[in-house]
C-alpha cells in the first residue's frame, strides 16, 4: 500500500540481499523501522514481541520462516528431522492464530517433497512467496466482496458518510496488501463512497491507535480514534452504521477469536441492530473445531503489556508505569465471540451466513476431519 509515495508491504523478500525484511511495528506510527530476518530465532521473536503481527501476516512470516531455517548459518541441509524441528519452533511463536500453522505447514509439505538441498530451498521460497501473493489476492476479493455492504447502507443514507466501527487492527499491517476488515473500507473509499472509520484505540498494545490509524491516514481515510469502552455509547446514539472486524481463528461453525474487546463490541451492535461482520481469508478457518469457547487457546501476554503505555514524549518513544508498581494485571490476548451474535463473513470466495451449513457450503473442497 501506499506510504508517503512508495509502495510498502509489512514483509517482503529483498532480492538484492536474499533477505527477508519486516516492518518492526512496535514503533509505528512514530518511526518506520525495518529489520532483516536472518535466523529462525529472529523470526519467532519477530512474531512473539509483534514486530509483525495480526493473523494473515503471522502466516506469511511463518511461511517465510521455514526457507529461513533452510538458509539460516549452522542449518543443516535437506535433513528432514530438522527442518520438522525449525518448523515446530516456528508454529510454538503465538498460540491463537490459525494462519502462522497453515503457513508453516504448507511451506514445509514443499519443502519436504524435495530430497535434494538446493531444490529443497526453492521450493520453500517459491511457496512462501506463493502463500503472500495468494494471501494479497484474498484480501483485494474480500474488499471487492465487502464493498456492496458498505454501497447498500450508502445508498439508504442518500450519500451520508458510512459510519463503519473497527477493533484491533485488521489492516494491511496485519496482512499483505488491503487488510481483512479494512479491506471493504479501502475499496468503498477508492470507489468514491464517503466513508468514515470509529477505530477503537485497542488496549494494550494500542493496535488501533498506533496502526489502523496510521495506515487509514495515508490512505486518506477519515477516521476518528476512539476508547475501547465507547463502542456501546456511540451504538446507541446512532453513530455506527456496520461493525467489520478481523479474526486470528474462525471454526467451522462460525465463533470467532479476535483481539481482547471483540466480543464486547458483538453483544453492542447486536443489542442495537448495527451488521457485525467479520472478514477473513479462508486461511484463517479452522476447519477442524466447532467450538470456539472451548478449542481456541487464548494467548496470555506479558502483564507488563498492560502495566505500561508506549507513546511518544519529548521525540522519543518513552513507556510509563499506569497502575501502583505493586497491581497485578492479567493480560488475556483474544476472546471469542459465538456465531450467533456474527451477522455474515466475508471472504475472498463471498459473503457467508455464520453458520456450519452456510461456511461449509462456500467451502467444500476444505476438509472438516
Ligand atoms: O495481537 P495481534 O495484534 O496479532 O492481534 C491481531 C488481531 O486481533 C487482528 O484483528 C486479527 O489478526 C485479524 S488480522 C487481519
Amino acid at each position: 500500500m501506499n506510504v508517503d509515495g512508495k509502495q510498502m508491504r509489512p514483509i517482503w523478500f529483498d532480492t538484492q540481499s536474499q533477505t527477508v525484511q519486516v516492518i518492526d511495528q512496535r514503533f509505528l506510527p512514530h518511526k518506520l523501522i525495518v529489520e532483516d530476518l536472518k535466523t529462525v530465532d529472529q523470526t519467532i521473536y519477530a512474531i512473539k514481541e509483534m514486530f509483525v503481527r495480526g493473523a494473515p501476516l503471522i502466516g506469511a512470516t511463518g511461511a517465510l520462516g521455514v526457507y529461513i531455517s533452510l538458509v539460516q548459518k549452522d542449518n543443516k541441509g535437506a535433513d528432514n528431522a530438522y527442518l520438522v524441528a525449525e518448523c515446530h519452533r516456528l508454529k510454538n511463536a503465538r498460540p491463537t492464530a490459525m494462519n502462522l500453522f497453515w503457513g508453516v505447514d504448507r511451506v514445509m509439505k514443499a519443502a519436504l517433497k524435495h530430497p535434494a538441498y538446493q531444490a529443497r530451498v526453492t521450493a520453500a521460497l517459491d511457496e512462501a512467496l506463493a502463500v503472500i501473493e495468494e494471501e494479497a489476492v484474498n484480501c483485494q476479493k474480500i474488499g471487492e466482496y465487502g464493498l456492496p455492504i458498505i454501497e447498500a447502507i450508502s445508498k439508504k443514507k442518500n450519500g451520508e458518510p458510512v459510519n463503519i466501527l473497527t477493533h484491533c487492527n485488521a489492516g494491511w499491517l496485519a496482512c499483505i496488501e488491503y487488510g481483512t476488515a479494512t479491506a471493504p473500507v479501502y475499496t468503498a473509499f477508492d470507489n468514491g463512497i464517503d466513508v468514515h472509520v470509529w477505530v477503537d484505540e485497542t488496549r494494550p498494545l494500542n493496535q488501533g491507535s498506533r496502526l489502523t490509524a496510521w495506515e487509514l491516514g495515508k490512505h486518506g481515510v477519515k477516521h476518528t480514534v476512539i476508547t475501547d469502552n465507547a463502542g456501546g455509547h456511540i451504538m446507541q446514539h446512532g453513530m455506527v452504521d456496520l461493525v467489520i472486524v478481523g479474526t486470528d481463528r474462525t471454526t467451522r461453525a462460525g465463533d470467532v477469536a479476535n483481539k481482547i474487546g471483540t466480543y464486547l463490541k458483538a453483544l453492542a451492535a447486536k443489542d442495537n441492530h448495527i451488521p457485525f461482520y467479520v472478514a477473513l481469508p479462508s486461511s484463517t478457518f479452522d476447519w477442524s473445531i466447532t467450538d470456539g469457547i472451548a478449542d481456541i487457546p487464548i494467548e496470555q501476554r506479558d502483564p507488563d503489556e498492560i502495566r505500561y503505555v508506549q507513546g511518544l514524549c519529548n521525540g522519543k518513544i518513552e513507556q510509563v508505569l499506569v497502575p501502583p508498581e505493586t497491581s497485578a494485571a492479567a493480560n488475556h490476548a483474544f476472546d471469542v465471540t459465538p456465531a450467533r451474535l456474527v451477522t455474515g463473513f466475508i471472504t475472498e470466495r463471498g459473503v457467508c451466513k455464520a453458520t456450519e451449513q452456510d461456511i461449509m457450503a462456500m467451502f467444500p473442497d476444505k476438509k472438516t476431519n
